[in-house]
């Protein structure tokens, strides 16, 4: 009986490190819900995505004419303002970088990104591109709390500006700021607000990439309710007509 006592509480110790784990060991700095019903979100976030992200990264299980279909981007559009590796709309997006390369440069492959908010989490990815940070003893110069020692360059530094970190994380608290121990030291081209919204946008469409039918089986979701009653109010209707001469 101790024995398997013991057995049960091994057990469920591993089973809370691993959920512990999953959730990435500590809490994130920030938590996203992301929206991929928002198709002006999702337009410009697949902008953005191929503007700032698709040098390095691939998603190479998405397609540029399911793209075009699912955000109502026009193919011309699509063309012009979407497609850099490619010109065929049939084609995945691949990324622009040569794998070769990519590991000498960054001594890691970026890796592809279609289903990183599912491997991830929606909330981590939010995180990762809220929070790089200063940090001289990186080869870039930059390090990030999520990803600690990751060797992506700060693509977004244009935008955000820079932070830095702080130093005493119990003062950063007090003084009533929330969120990462983070302080913004040199302003982008975009407040913090603005930035905020930017990131929001390209997870939603990393989001949407993830699993693209999700839009879809929502929209199928609602029809079916609306269905479902209507039936129920026609049968009712109808119980009550064959009921009728019996009461
Ligand atoms: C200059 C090349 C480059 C660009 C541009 C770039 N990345 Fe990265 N990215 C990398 C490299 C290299 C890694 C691997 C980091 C590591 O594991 O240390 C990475 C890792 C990541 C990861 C973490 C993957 C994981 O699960 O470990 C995410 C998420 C990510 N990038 C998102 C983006 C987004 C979104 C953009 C566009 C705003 C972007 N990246 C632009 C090079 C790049």
């Amino acid at each position: 009986m101790k024995r398997l006592a013991k057995v049960l509480t091994a057990f469920a110790g591993v089973m809370l490190s691993g959920a512990a784990s999953a959730a990435g060991g500590h809490a994130l700095p920030y938590e996203y819900n992301a929206d991929v019903s928002n198709v002006a979100s999702l337009q410009r976030g697949a902008r953005d995505f191929m503007a700032y992200c698709s040098g390095c990264h691939s998603m190479k299980y998405l397609r540029y004419n399911r793209i075009g279909k699912d955000l109502q981007i026009p193919e011309d559009l699509l063309k012009s303002s979407l497609m850099f590796t490619s010109d065929k709309v049939g084609d995945q997006i691949h990324s622009a970088m040569p794998v070769d390369k990519a590991k000498t440069w960054f001594g890691q492959t970026p890796p592809d990104l279609t289903l990183e908010t599912r491997a991830r989490g929606v909330s981590w990815v939010y995180s990762y591109l809220r929070t790089f940070y200063v940090d001289p003893k990186r080869p870039l110069g930059v390090n990030n709390l999520v990803l600690p020692n990751a060797s992506m360059p700060h693509v977004l530094w244009s935008l955000q500006g820079w932070q830095v970190k702080v130093e005493h994380e119990g003062e950063h608290a007090a003084e009533g700021h929330h969120g990462a121990p983070l302080k913004l030291v040199q302003q982008g081209s975009m407040t913090p607000d603005e930035y905020e919204r930017f990131v929001g946008d390209l997870v939603n469409f990393m989001a949407y990439a993830a699993e693209p039918g999700k839009m879809h089986r929502t929209a199928v979701g609602y029809k079916a309710m609306v269905y479902l009653i209507v039936l129920l109010v026609l049968c009712y209707l109808l119980k009550k007509e064959f009921w009728r001469d019996i009461h």
